[in-house]
């Protein structure tokens, strides 16, 4: 009988977290991902705490989301998907926006607020039994390290339920909440981190 210590995770070759951009084939683990961590109608009010995702995507989304942005994170252990960040630069997100209606109000904001080179984190999630082990932290660091020094900004759900778990994460990651904005049912409060003005000055 083995006499492995969780706690201290003291045989963990197997257990390495390893980060990278993501791949095509990465999408359907990246889907599971998504799926457990998705909410329906009944939007409960202690999935604040947790967190949780509105518009999970099926495999073939995100394979398409992988081939339009260089800024799409996996953590894996081993071979399974752990966590994703799907991010894309500003321009990105615009050229997609005709299949992303429900982001109409947000985009406006950001077209007029932000340069295009402006890094935009559109859905994160890490497997609820890999939670609070610093993967979404290792993440972010990866994306960060491809655009040194660039400007992102997010939008997290304020109301009516308040994502305290995201809003937790991304400050933790030195992002300031800026302002409310209303989309459709959603008051969404928007976030920053090292934002510069928008250099054609429009
Ligand atoms: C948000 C999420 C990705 C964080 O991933 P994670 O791997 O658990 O994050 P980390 O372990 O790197 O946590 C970094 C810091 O974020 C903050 N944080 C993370 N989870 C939190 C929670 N549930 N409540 C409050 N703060 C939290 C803490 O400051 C934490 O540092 P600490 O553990 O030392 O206190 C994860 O909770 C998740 O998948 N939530 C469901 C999906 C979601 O809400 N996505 C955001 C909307 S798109």
């Amino acid at each position: 009988m083995d006499c492995f210590d969780h706690r201290h995770n003291q045989k963990t070759p197997e257990r390495e977290i390893t980060t990278r951009r993501a791949t095509p084939n990465d999408a359907e683990g990246i889907a599971l991902v998504a799926q457990s961590l998705q909410i329906g109608d009944d939007r409960p009010p202690e999935a604040g705490d947790t967190g949780f995702l509105l518009w999970a995507q099926d495999p073939a989304t995100y394979a398409a989301r992988i081939e339009a942005s260089d800024h799409f994170v996996v953590a894996e252990e081993g071979s399974q998907i752990v966590g994703f960040i799907m991010a894309y630069p500003l321009r990105t997100l615009l050229s997609l926006s005709e299949s992303m209606g429900y982001e109409d109000k947000v985009l406006t904001l950001f077209d007029q607020r932000y340069d295009p080179s402006l890094i935009y984190p559109d859905q994160i999630g890490v497997l609820p039994s890999f939670k609070r082990r610093g993967i979404g932290g290792l993440m972010d660091a990866k994306l960060q390290s491809f655009t040194p020094g660039v400007g992102y900004a997010t939008v997290i759900g304020h109301a009516p339920i308040r994502n305290l778990a995201s809003i937790g994460y991304f400050t933790s990651r030195g992002f300031e909440f800026v302002e409310e904005v209303q989309q459709d049912d959603w008051t969404l409060g928007l976030y920053e981190r090292n934002i510069t003005q928008k250099s054609d000055g429009a």
